[in-house]
């Protein structure tokens, strides 16, 4: 293991989510409340933990807070038990391309290096490793755009520009959702390799139950209107997940345990 983004031992815990409540339209739209999230720090090594609920939950607005692209109208948000601040290594994937397509792959996975005034032969090189860790070499002059990229190289490029702040949280917001499904699948495995190579703690959000599944240690289920969680599901599967992870008795009864859960939830509404 070469770079551990999570490099502090003794940290507090990475996430924490406290008493949340979200309204807008002075309380006539009640989107969370009292939700309560904890992502604890292991030390040296990050986690990966995956949000499921129902579309307009507030999902992506957890992310939001986090990001601190936005305050909750009551409670806390802390990261490594502090209030959310710019000091954070916090990155960003969404599902839509949110890559500038005037620019090239290179430029485009080195932009966060060239506000911070570092010289271009510098982010230039950091940038080629990036493109090379998620198997785009070769495409870096091309415009990050559709069709001259497939929807998968153009997520590749937003998870390539998203390490390059050495994020010790990175935030995913059904960043494979528009892709098909061999893509989807293969990035899944390299979003994997990634996490073991430089332990971020991800969380992710999706749809997808399998996806779920595959990818995370720790489920947590949301409730809508107004949301929180209502369920934590441990997935107890072997660390190092690989394509034969899927083909496990338990791989099979957890996807049906989530399922059941979220089943559950909807109809005690
Ligand atoms: N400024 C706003 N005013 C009113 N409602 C909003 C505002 N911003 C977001 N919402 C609502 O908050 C809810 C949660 O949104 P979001 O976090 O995007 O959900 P999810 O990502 O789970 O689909 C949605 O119902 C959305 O319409
Ligand atoms: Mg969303």
């Amino acid at each position: 293991m070469a770079l551990t983004f999570n490099d502090n031992p003794d940290a507090a815990n990475i996430i924490e989510l406290k008493g949340i409540r979200q309204t807008y339209d002075n309380g006539k739209v009640h989107i969370l409340e009292n939700l309560n999230l904890l992502i604890e720090d292991k030390a040296m090594q990050g986690q990966f933990a995956v949000i499921l609920g129902m579309s307009g939950c507030g999902k992506s607005t957890l992310l939001r807070y986090i990001a601190g692209l936005q305050k909750p109208t009551a409670g806390e948000v802390l990261v490594k038990g502090k209030e959310v601040s710019g000091d954070n290594r916090v990155s960003m994937v969404f599902q839509q391309y949110s890559s500038l397509p005037w620019m090239t792959v290179l430029d485009n996975v080195g932009l966060g290096l060239r506000f911070k005034g570092v010289s271009k032969t510098e982010r230039d090189e950091k940038s080629m490793e990036m493109i090379q860790l998620v198997g785009l070499d070769g495409h870096e002059k091309k415009y990050a755009q559709y069709p001259n990229l497939s929807g998968g190289q153009l997520q590749r490029v937003a998870i390539a520009r998203s390490l390059m702040s050495n994020p010790e949280i990175l935030l995913m917001d059904e960043p494979f959702g528009a892709l098909d499904i061999k893509t989807r699948l293969q990035m899944q495995d390299l979003l994997i390799g990634i996490w073991e190579k430089f332990s971020p703690t991800i969380l992710f959000v999706t749809h997808d139950i399998q996806e779920a599944v595959y990818l995370g240690d720790d489920i947590y289920i949301m409730k809508h209107a107004p949301s929180s969680f209502v369920k934590h599901i441990k997935v107890d599967l072997p660390f190092n997940r690989t394509r034969q992870t899927k083909r496990l008795k338990r791989f099979d009864e957890l996807v049906h345990l989530v399922e059941d859960s979220m089943m559950q939830i909807d109809s005690e509404d």
